[in-house]
């Protein structure tokens, strides 16, 4: 299959509006991260020559696992840092990785829609208009919400609130349309919302500080500012990647998942990808290393 930026006009065409509405009984979604094309060899193994043959491999893996499960996915999401080079450095190198990927993702069962989720090594850690440009022409929106199954779901790009110093005008613009999607799922009859980003609000503690200079989780200030609105609009988890690691905690009843990246590990983990199972009332999910990855999701409890 040819790459087709589905993410447009701030929605996914991989879902129709009308019958997505709806609640339809349990569904499963598949949330992953950090593919991160080219991160192995230049960052963990300290290799001067960029290559990524073993990001290549897990992300094939990645679709082989989706593939093969006995029930499809109603949507496979990858939570940002689709590829390592970013994009005002070293154009050439990102747009070999940017190839490499979109040729394996395009393996993907078409009938599974693929969400792309932006993330810092997609537009840079100081992104300018030209980065989101950048990545608007090759990934698609940056931000947009679609429906699927009753439930609301809200694709952000957290860069805006990394730094927006060099971008303000378009991170308003964002935090404008995420005020009037917060609203909609207030008043839509959803059964609750959920997020995706790729920089998590906090990895485990709602107060922790992030003393690793604010690189792996948000702000204090902007997550005291976002998290209680989330919570007060029905949002129920934000799923997060960017920590190499699996984390997690709660604000209240609101859950942020943090997920271990398909590429590079930076802890014990193995790379893998998480199962997401969405019921009336709540959602339960679960970390798979590949070499335990399912082939078989039951969606009885
Ligand atoms: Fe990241």
């Amino acid at each position: 299959m040819e790459w087709q930026n589905k993410n447009q006009n701030r929605t996914h065409s991989g879902f129709n509006e009308e019958n997505e509405m709806k609640w339809n009984g349990p569904y499963f979604f598949i949330q992953a991260a950090d593919c991160q094309l080219g991160l192995i060899q230049r960052y963990i193994e300290k290799n001067s020559e960029p290559g990524w043959q073993k990001e290549i491999v897990l992300t094939k893996t990645a679709v082989e696992k989706i593939n093969s499960l006995q029930q499809k996915p109603r949507f496979f999401v990858i939570c940002g840092d689709l590829c390592d080079a970013f994009p005002s450095e070293e154009p050439a190198l990102r747009a070999e990785q940017e190839r490499d990927l979109k040729r394996i993702l395009s393996n993907l069962d078409p009938s599974i829609p693929l969400v792309c989720v932006c993330g810092n090594h997609d537009v840079g850690n100081q992104p300018s208009s030209a980065d989101l440009l950048a990545y608007q022409s090759a990934f698609g929106d940056d931000y947009f919400s679609f429906w699927c199954g009753g439930v609301f779901h809200i694709v952000v790009n957290s860069q805006f609130w990394h730094d927006r110093s060099l971008v303000k005008e378009e991170a308003e613009k964002q935090d404008h349309w995420l005020e009037e999607q917060l609203k909609t799922l207030n008043n839509s009859g959803a059964k609750f919302g959920i997020i995706f980003q790729h920089i998590p609000w906090f990895l485990n503690e709602y107060d922790e500080v992030d003393t690793a200079d604010a690189y792996f989780s948000l702000r204090p200030e902007i997550r005291q500012k976002w998290l209680p609105k989330f919570k007060d609009a029905g949002v129920k988890v934000v799923f997060c990647g960017h920590y190499h690691r699996n984390a997690g905690g709660f604000f209240e009843e609101l859950e942020m998942v943090t997920t271990s990246a398909i590429g590079g590990q930076l802890g014990s983990d193995e790379s893998g990808m998480r199962i997401v199972k969405v019921f009336a009332d709540h959602v339960k999910h679960e970390y798979f290393p590949f070499s335990q990855f399912p082939e078989k999701v039951l969606l009885n409890m």
